[in-house]
């Protein structure tokens, strides 16, 4: 299996990546080296089926890319350390809790969305429809929403690598 560990130059991704490629699998890791060291993978950089990223996990481009090649991902870039999250929430908050978002436009039948869904905001747009900030978790998960809100919902602003590719494969089979 191909898998893609953020974080993967700190304390658990770095035994995470250990005991994949020694198990056979490939990894790639993705980790801006914050409070992680290239150190704790250097031993695995001249392993075949290992490949790393000295990159942030926010860059949308890349993680849009090594997202769609992995077969499973392992989120654990975070700011990790009660010094460093009193030294700098707003670095925290941002690194731990913000992540791709999505703005979906929903007919009134799609509230349920709403619900059961992530939201950020809120806001009225013209008949009963609404505009609304949804968190993304990947690709195959705003796919799987927008098939089942087919022609309830609109995607009108998001991630270039991720939003309008699901939003047109998706709408590609309403208009089959
Ligand atoms: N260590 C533990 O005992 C423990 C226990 C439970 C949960 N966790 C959770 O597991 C996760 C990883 O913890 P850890 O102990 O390995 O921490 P760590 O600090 O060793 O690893 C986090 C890694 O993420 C990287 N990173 C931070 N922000 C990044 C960004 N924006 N882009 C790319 N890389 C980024 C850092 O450089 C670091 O290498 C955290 O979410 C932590 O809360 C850890």
């Amino acid at each position: 299996m191909d898998y893609l560990i953020t974080g993967g130059a700190g304390f658990i991704g770095s035994h995470l990546a250990d005991l994949l490629i020694g198990r056979g699998d490939s990894v790639t890791i993705v980790d801006n080296l914050s409070t992680g060291s290239i150190r704790n993978v250097a031993h695995l950089r001249q392993q075949p089926g290992f490949r790393y990223y000295i990159d942030d996990a926010a860059n949308r481009g890349l993680m849009g890319e090594l997202v769609d090649e992995a077969d499973a991902n392992f989120h654990l870039a975070a700011a990790v350390g009660v010094e460093l999250i009193v030294k700098d929430p707003v670095h925290t908050i941002q690194t731990n809790i913000r992540c791709t978002e999505v703005v979906l436009e929903l007919a009134p039948g799609a509230a349920w969305a709403i619900e059961e869904y992530p939201v950020v905001s809120v806001r009225p747009g013209r008949q009963g429809w609404r505009k609304v900030t949804l968190r993304v978790a990947g690709k195959p998960w705003l796919e799987r929403l927008l098939l089942r809100l087919g022609p309830d919902a609109r995607v009108v602003k998001g991630d270039p690598g991720t939003a309008p590719d699901a939003a047109s494969r998706i709408l590609a089979r309403y208009d089959g």
